[in-house]
């Protein structure tokens, strides 16, 4: 996509402080628990959520056991899932910064990838599959929701199919069926559906 559709002077902790968050799900994302009934997601599993903002997937998988890490920009959707992370009892490491540059010390089971890949300029995808190859061992799944979105621009920017195809190589992924894929309408930002799909890291 070119850059010239990149929106600039996009702010995510000032969205957060004012409380402009359309993208936000008021529930669980009905994927995650699709995937967590599948056994997809089970207890011990290492697994990273990058760009999770406020939602609520944190605390639901660091309360099924799993070894979670949060990461983001924004210290006051950090500092919501460090409060609600206490008032439940559950644990989880959060990582304020560019999650781009988060290189762990060791590998996750799993990435759970929601509203991230679509909300980063798509400048910095290569860098952001760069980034997933490293931190998932051989074998680990992308759980992945790509939205879809004709239109240029952003964010939200548009996974289309075809261009998700280019940007994880099979020589890297391997990938589900197109039949595979399931589409959640987001119930905010217009309906736009998201494909649901885990891509196998090689
Ligand atoms: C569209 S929001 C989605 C938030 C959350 N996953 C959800 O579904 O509610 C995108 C999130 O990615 C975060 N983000 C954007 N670029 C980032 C980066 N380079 N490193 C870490 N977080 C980033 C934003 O602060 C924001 O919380």
């Amino acid at each position: 996509m070119a850059e010239e559709n990149e929106r600039s002077g996009f702010n995510w902790e000032t969205r957060f402080a004012a409380n402009e968050t359309p993208w936000e799900r008021p529930d669980l994302h009905p994927a995650m628990l699709a995937w967590a009934k599948a056994g997809e997601l089970t207890p011990g599993q290492r697994v990273i959520i990058p760009g999770c903002g406020r939602s609520p997937e944190l605390g639901f998988l660091a309360a099924h056991g799993l070894d979670v890490t949060g990461a983001d920009l924004s210290s006051t959707a950090l500092a919501f899932q460090r409060q609600h992370l206490d008032s439940t009892g559950f644990d989880a490491t959060l990582l304020e910064g560019d999650v781009l540059a988060h290189r762990p010390d060791a590998p996750y089971d799993r990435v759970y990838e929601q509203t991230f890949l679509c909300a980063i300029p798509p400048r910095l995808r290569c860098d952001y599959e760069t980034a997933l190859c490293d931190w998932l061992k051989p074998g680990g799944h992308l759980l992945a929701l790509f939205m879809q979105k004709d239109v240029p621009g952003g964010p939200p920017y548009g996974c289309a199919l075809p261009a998700m195809r280019e940007l994880f190589p099979a020589q890297r992924w391997i990938w589900p069926a197109d039949s595979d894929f399931t589409a959640w309408p987001h119930p905010s930002l217009s309906g736009k559906p998201e494909l649901a799909g885990v891509l196998v890291r090689r």
